[in-house]
Parts: structure tokens; sequence; C-alpha cells
């Protein structure tokens, strides 16, 4: 990636101002080093101590930490205690009348909700799920759009037990239905439909097409929450049924379900180096530990915050920092539908002045995307309540982060680059706002506790300045526990043998500074990290080889302006290999192939036709050419073992 050269030579320090230092719950850098040695001098005294404080117990734990299983570590693993009733029922005695929830629609409609709101709406649809015979344990698959209601299933499902599964609401009904299956999911719950960008978005419709795909017998009922005023679908007497009759007149109060801190709160799928996404499995404690943690050091949080974090709940980060980590501090939060650039790229800026925004969470993708639509709109706006900003998911260039501390945060806002992953549950590796300079482009420290380290292939740390694989030396209470149905899987995928299977290996390679700053470099794996969203090229490739056309296909990313990378697929047809007119019809064909076999962020940016693909005589696809070709860049690399070099020419010329 382009950017990732330009980081390398960023050399530019911004130390928290006085000003932002002196009010920060942790404030300057001694306080912070302060708090690593804590963690380092008694790992199990710390955390123990964090989560005696921060969450409320209704049995409380006697043993921190549990490592006779590794990797499979527990965490508080005697204690109980309810997730939702840490987000609400908590907050009640003072917080009642507080807004929990400020929604903004697609159409800019605004919908209040203060933490007695929420908490009635959020028992009574639990209340819902138990009339519909949902139980501690059971597996509940939500396919929501971003709404009130989302947050609501999500809480509901926490309250008694049973376990969420957030899909995406742009993934197609072929990933639903295999997210439903390896889930053995027993419910769905739904909208009519979504409404982005001035857009429908058939949420209903692909539930109906998943569940009719076959293999999802698990599933009794479909909940359905009518969000558009559009024309109701096909209904199935018996197994759909509408939200607001599921909740009338339901009790608004419901005892939480008492989980053990390590009942699995939520599955959530997300891709890895083979086609089968993975269903990564969260805790109770330790996950909501981690999102408390995170949301009062990284983001600082104050009880007059208005907190912003603009992703979907369809991805980690709406599970932190929307669903969890906001509620359980009894924050005023805001929760968007729709999408930065509708009406115009103006909107985020807009919302920011409307509702006084103090803290603002977003993606580098929008950022970049938002600078090149509409470089000077947020001049436009009052932008002063802001008071912190923040990025994730993927590298900022330099140049991004530097236009969003000044146009965005007016030269005052710190910036903190969270770096961190599904599996991680919060933020590991980021900046504290008040405490540690940031430098554009890298996401700096280590949060205390966190053993994050640069390792070579044997293990050993490597020197600051050279390139390695970015690992976890010590278990830490967010990490995921295991994947779902896959144990096995669990094991290879992130505690490799060479690392005695004692290092949890993040799949990114990074690489540190003189000051022991932390740069990501990328991922190491097959994963592609487009606009943000994770993708594996083998899902891609399995995609476009289901097609019946399609005999052979390779993926591979290449550097991209806006989205990061793009998806460059490389095809061999069955048939004679097509060109002209023909050749654009069947790009568009796959395109939407894979659309509907993954989801519309999957589709191929560029689809190249060959009569072969690069290959050793091993029959080894050879990647690294093939992304060199994306890149249109000469081909330097020794290709003395490849099988049939002539391909090269064939695929470089076939743009
Ligand atoms: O490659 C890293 C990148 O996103 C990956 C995790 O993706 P996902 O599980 O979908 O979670 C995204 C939201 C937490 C990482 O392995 N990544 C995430 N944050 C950053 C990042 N790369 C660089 N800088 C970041 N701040």
């Amino acid at each position: 990636m382009s950017s990732i050269d330009s980081v390398l030579t960023e050399t530019r320090v911004f130390p928290p101002s006085d000003a932002f230092r002196l009010q920060a719950n942790v404030s300057g850098l001694e306080a912070y080093h302060t708090l690593c040695e804590q963690a380092n001098n008694d790992y199990e005294g710390f955390w123990g101590q964090l989560a005696r404080e921060q969450l409320s117990w209704h049995k409380p734990f006697t043993q921190v930490l549990d490592e006779r299983n590794p990797p499979f570590y527990r965490w508080f693993g005697d204690g109980e205690l309810n997730v939702s009733y840490n987000c609400l029922d908590r907050h009640l005695p003072l917080l009642a009348n507080k807004l929990a929830i400020i929604f903004e629609s697609d159409n800019g409609t605004v919908t209040r909700v203060t933490y007695a709101e929420l908490y009635r709406r959020v028992c009574q649809f639990a209340n819902g799920l138990k009339s519909l015979g949902i139980t501690k344990g059971d597996r509940v698959v939500i396919y929501m759009p971003m709404s009130i209601e989302a947050v609501v299933a999500m809480q509901g499902c926490a309250r008694i037990g049973a376990i969420h599964s957030v899909v995406f609401g742009g993934f197609s009904s072929k990933s639903l239905q295999e997210r439903i299956i390896d889930a053995k999911a027993r419910l769905v719950v739904t909208a009519n439909e979504g409404v982005r960008g001035g857009k429908l978005v058939p949420l209903k419709a692909t539930v109906d097409e998943a569940l009719a795909a076959g293999g999802c017998d698990s599933v009794e009922r479909v909940v359905v929450y009518k969000r558009a005023v559009h024309e109701d679908g096909p209904w199935q007497i018996g197994r759909d049924i509408w939200w607001h009759d599921l909740v009338k007149g339901k009790p608004e109060h419901c005892e939480p379900t008492w989980v053990n801190a390590e009942d699995p709160l939520f599955i959530l799928y997300t891709s890895g180096s083979t086609g089968k996404p993975k269903g990564v499995q969260h805790s109770s404690a330790g996950y909501l530990l981690g999102a408390i943690n995170t949301m009062r050091w990284t983001f600082d949080y104050k009880p007059a915050d208005i907190f912003w974090c603009t992703a979907d709940v369809g991805w980690i980060t709406g599970h932190s920092y929307v669903a969890y980590g906001p509620l359980a501090v009894g924050a005023t939060q805001l929760i968007f539908e729709g999408v930065p650039t509708y009406p115009d790229a103006g909107r985020f800026w807009q919302m920011i002045e409307q509702h006084k925004v103090t803290t603002f969470y977003t993606a580098p993708t929008a950022i970049r995307s938002l600078i090149k639509l509409g470089g000077d709109l947020p001049a436009q706006y009052d932008l002063s309540s802001l008071r912190l900003l923040g990025t994730v998911g993927e590298p900022i260039n330099p140049e991004a982060w530097v236009w969003y501390h000044e146009k965005v945060g007016g030269g005052r806002c710190p910036i903190v680059d969270t770096w961190w992953q599904t599996e991680t549950g919060s933020h590991m590796i980021t900046p504290l706002p008040g405490a540690v300079a940031t430098k554009p482009g890298s996401c700096t420290l280590p949060l205390p506790g966190i053993q994050a380290d640069i390792v070579d292939e044997a293990g050993f740390p490597v020197e600051n300045g050279k390139g390695g694989f970015l690992v976890i030396k010590r278990p830490f209470p967010s990490q995921v526990r295991t994947l779902w149905n896959d144990p096995e899987r669990f094991k290879k995928a992130y505690f490799p043998e060479e690392y005695n299977g004692k290092y949890y290996l993040a799949g990114d390679s990074a690489h540190r500074d003189e000051q022991g700053y932390f740069w990501i470099m990328g991922r190491i794996d097959d994963v592609l990290n487009v606009s943000g969203h994770r993708l594996g090229t083998m899902e891609i490739e399995s995609a476009l080889v289901a097609n019946p056309l399609v005999a052979e296909a390779a993926v591979v990313g290449k550097p991209h302006e806006i989205k990061g990378e793009s998806i460059v697929a490389f095809v061999v047809l069955k048939g004679p290999r097509p060109s002209g007119d023909e050749a654009r019809q069947i790009i568009a064909n796959l395109r939407e192939w894979v659309g509907s076999e993954i989801g519309a962020l999957a589709k191929p940016d560029e689809i190249r036709f060959g009569d072969n693909l690069p290959k050793t005589r091993s029959g080894k696809i050879m990647r690294r050419l093939l992304r060199a070709i994306a890149k249109g860049e000469e081909i330097t690399q020794d290709v003395s073992t490849l099988e049939n070099p002539a391909i090269l020419q064939q695929l470089q010329e076939s743009v």
C-alpha cells in the first residue's frame, strides 16, 4: 500500500494539549506507564481490580485467570453477572432520565430514548423472546438495519442469556444461510426493510430466501421489525411474527438471567484464510470489561459526552462501541441509520453540529471518501463540540490523518488510531489521548495490560525498525474464547506451535519505530481489507468457482485510494478466454454472482481472464506474481519455477 511507504517516513508528532491532558482519565505519560507497570507487576491483580470496579456482579468471582487449558483461557470463571444488567439496570437509580440513544434516520428524523425507556424496551423484547421459548444458550441471528431495535435485540438476547449472532445487512442470503446453519439459530430477528441513502434494502426478503435455500431447519420463528412503509412481502403464518405484536402487552420488567462470566455473549462471523467464515465466540464478563475499559481509557469517556461510533452493528466495532461499551458506561450515544454521503458528503458534519457530538469514531475509508467528495465541507459546520476523534479498521494514511485533525478536529482534538480485531473484542494498541503523543499513521502503544510485541518466525522479538508478526503474549480478558463449532481451527489459527501455542497471533505484520511506536503494515494471511471490512481471498475464489462458467480463480488485493484495498480476480473459464463485449458481459455477470454469493462488498473491482494462472510445477498458484500484475508492476521476481511463464504476459495484457 502506498500509504504504508509514506507512513514509514512520517516524523510529525502531536503531543496531547495541556487542556486535554489535564482533564483526561489517564493524564500524562507517567500515569500511562504507572498503569502498565501495575499490570506487569501483578497481572491478575490488575485485571481483577478492574473487573471488580467496573462490572456489577451477581456473584463475585474468586479466581481471575484460569490458564489450565491453554489456549482456552477463562477469566473471572466462577463469577456470575448479566451484561444487559450492566448496561441498563445499574444506571437506573441515577441516570433513568439520561438519554441513552439519539437515533437519526436516513431522512433525518430524530428519535430520543432515555435509559429508563431503553430498559423498558429491552425488557419487553426479552419477555417476547421468552414467550417464543428462547432460553439461555440458544442462538439468535440478528439481520437488522442500524436502529434502536437492533440494539434492543442484542441487549434483549443478553438479558436472557441467549447468544446472538449479528449478520451485517449487506451480506447476501447465501452468507446469511451459512451463518444460520453454522450457529444452528432458533430465531432470526430482522426488519421488513432497511433504508440507506434513500434506497430500500430488502432484509426480510433476503431472510426468506436464506431460509428457503435449505438446511435452516433449526429456525422456528422470524421476528420482523416494521421499518419502512413499503408494501409488505410474503408472510409465513406460524413462522413470521411482527416485532410490535411480539412485544405488545409484555411486562416492562424482565429479571435478568444470571450467567457465568465465561458464558458466550455472542458469536460474530469474520473472514479468515479459508473459504469458511470463522464464528468468533466472545465471553460475557471479559468482553464487557474490555469495552468499558476502552470507553474510559481510549475514548476518555465523560458523563457529558455525546458519543458517536459510525460502525454498523454487523461488525465488531458496532458491537463494542454501539451496542455494549457506551451503554455499559451510561453514555449518551448517537446512532445513524444512513450513509455518510447522503444527501451529500456533509452529512456527518451536519450531524455532529446538530447533536453536539463530542467523540467521533469512524473508519479511514470514510474519511478518504469524504475528503474526495467534499474536503472543504467541514468548514461549513460548527464542529466545536468535538473533543476527541478516532479511527479504526485499517491503517490511516498521514494525509487523511492530518486532514481529519485539522478540518474536522480544528487542530485541537487528539486522534486515537485504534488497532484491534473482531477477535480481540476491544482496542489493543491505541494512544491514550491525554497521555500518549500521536504520530499520523501509527496506532502508537499497547494499552495497559496488553502485552503486544512484534516477533520473528521463531517467536523472538525483532529490533525496532524491523518488520515482523504482531502477537499478544499473554491472555487478556476480552479475547476470543474459541471458534464456534471449531476449537481445533481456533488453536491452529491463533496459537501456532512455532510459538509453543502461547502467543496470540494477530495475523498482521507490523514494525516499531525508535520510540517503540507500533506501525501496522498489513495482513500476513490471505485476508483483504476492503473499506475497512475483512474479506478472505478464498471466500471470493470459492464464490467465483461456484459459477458454472468458471474453472479456476485467484483473488488478490490491490492498493486503492479510497477503499484501502480493491479486489482483483484472475479467472480461467471452462470455455475459451473471452474478449470484447463478451468479456464485459461475463465480467458484469460474475460481479453480480459474487454479490449474490457473499454480498455487494465482495464484488471484484476488476476481473481479468487468462487461459491459465501462474503456477509452480507443483501446481501452487503464485499469488505474489498476481499481486504484481494487478498493481501493474514490472515483474522482477524470479519466475524460473513457473510451470507456464507465458501466462504472465497474457494476464498483464488482459486489462
Ligand atoms: O489488519 C488489521 C486491520 O483490521 C483487521 C481486523 O479486522 P476486523 O476483525 O474486521 O476488525 C476491524 C475493526 C476492529 C486487523 O487485523 N486493522 C484494524 N484496525 C486497524 C487495522 N490496521 C491498521 N490500523 C488500525 N487501527
